[in-house]
Parts: C-alpha cells; structure tokens; sequence
C-alpha cells in the first residue's frame, strides 16, 4: 500500500523553523515531562535548541526530567575531543536546557555489534524513544543510516560516504578532520518513535526533501522511510521547499 505523504510545515525563513520546531518540543515536553528524546547535532536543529533554551530562561520550559539519547557518534572521538558529537550536544541542547548530565545516553561509540545490539534491546524494553528531532543530509541519511538503509537497520558502526565527508567537513573546516566511520541509531529504532520531527533549511536540501516526503519509499532514501513513523512532523524553510507538493 501506498504510503501517504506526511503533514508538511513550509515555514517562512530559519528563524520560523525554529520557532515552531520549539514550540512542537516544548508542547510535547509540557505533556511528558519524562520523554526519551533522540537529539542530532548538525547546523539545521541549532536554531530550535536556542529558542527551547530562551524558553528555559523565560521560565517556561522545565527540561530536567528529559533523557536525551545521542542520535549519533564518530568512531573513536572522545568526549573531549572538539568533533564529538556528544560534547556539541551536551552544549547546544543538554547544558543550555538544565538537563542532568547522567540523563545521557550515547549509542556505543566503539561500535561492537553486541554492545550494539543490548542498547537497542534496552531502549526496546524502556519502551523506545518518545520524540525523535532529526535532520536530513543531501544524500538522505537520517543519522547516519547512509544510503542503502532500509527500514530495519539497527544501531551499528557505518562507514561515512563521500557526501556526508563533505558536508561534515563544513562543520570541522576540513575533509581531513572527518572521521571515517560512526555509530548510529539505526532505522529502526528511530522508526518507532512515538513523534518524530525532521526539520530542514536552505536550498542544498530542496532535492533530498522533496524525494524524501513524495518520492518512493527506498533504502536508496533514507529518510523515505521516516513517513512510516507513527507521528512525523516536518519542518522546512522556503528555500529548501520547491512548492510543488502538499502543504
Ligand atoms: C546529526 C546527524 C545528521 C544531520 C544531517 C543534516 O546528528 O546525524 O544526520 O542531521 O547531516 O545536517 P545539517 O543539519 O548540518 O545540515
């Protein structure tokens, strides 16, 4: 059976994204309270984690009771390390939030399969993620489920393809500075969130974007397969939307 096309937010510019991506999290963090959150890094969510952090300052937003779950990690990149995926996390999202530090949980950074396999299986019996705030890169990848990943792919080291090097290399300065491999939550864990909101900005994602919401549901494509989530909010920009599909 054909799978719908999800409800799609065109939002005016970054600034609106981001504020109505906050005002999604801060709704569903008002009504649970203790909600399991995937949270990626990336440029595109930075501008959501301000907002939700002015919202703490105002006093309307109470985080501490969020555990937050590391959507993703380089290989061998310690915490401290200026790459790492967790300490942009913990400074974007964890600190400026209130959230306590042993409300963390990152996914296996040495990528054993039975170390990856138990988080998976300890995620599965706390009962999944509640909220899952995920970006897209150019060439799909939700996480870094890199093209193919189809619908059932669990946590598991993933070797970074050419584009993801790329646009990685825009965050550290350099392809050389990329590490080569990560550990990613898998597909299907993300699959079963019970909200999932995908946002995306500017025209380098106007192509992905539009194969992703109303192109065939593909391993080709990653983030096709989010439209089977039981809740999927996306938010995008004008200028990474071309117009010619739903609202
Ligand atoms: C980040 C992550 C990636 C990014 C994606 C988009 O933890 O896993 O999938 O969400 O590459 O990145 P930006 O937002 O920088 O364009």
């Amino acid at each position: 059976m054909p799978v719908p096309p999800p409800r799609i937010d065109v939002l005016d510019d970054y600034d609106a994204l981001s504020r109505a991506g906050a005002d999604m999290v801060a709704d569903f963090l008002a009504a649970t309270p203790t909600a399991r959150v995937v949270v990626a890094t990336g440029v595109t969510p930075m501008g959501l984690y301000r907002e939700l952090a002015h919202r703490r300052e105002r006093g309307d937003l109470d985080a501490t009771g969020v555990t937050v779950f590391l959507l993703d990690e380089y290989a061998g990149i310690e915490p401290e390390d200026g790459r790492s995926l967790l300490g942009w996390a913990l400074r974007s999202f964890v600190e400026p939030l209130g959230i306590p530090p042993e409300h963390v949980v990152s996914v296996p950074t040495d990528g054993d399969p039975d170390a990856c396999a138990a988080y998976d299986l300890e995620v599965e019996r706390a009962g999944g993620y509640d909220l899952a705030i995920l970006g897209i890169g150019t060439n799909g990848h939700v996480g870094f489920n890199e093209p193919p990943s189809d619908a059932s792919v669990p946590t598991r080291m993933v070797e970074l393809l050419p584009e993801s090097i790329d646009s990685n290399a825009a965050y550290w300065g350099d392809a050389a500075r990329v590490p080569r491999r990560a550990v990613t939550i898998g597909m299907a864990g993300l699959l079963r969130s019970r909200m999932t909101l995908l946002v995306a900005s500017g025209a380098s994602k106007r192509e992905i974007v539009r194969r992703s919401l109303l192109g065939p549901v593909t391993a080709e494509v990653p983030a096709s397969h989010l439209r089977a989530s039981a809740d999927l909010r996306v938010l995008v920009d004008r200028a990474a939307w071309d117009g010619s599909g739903p609202t």
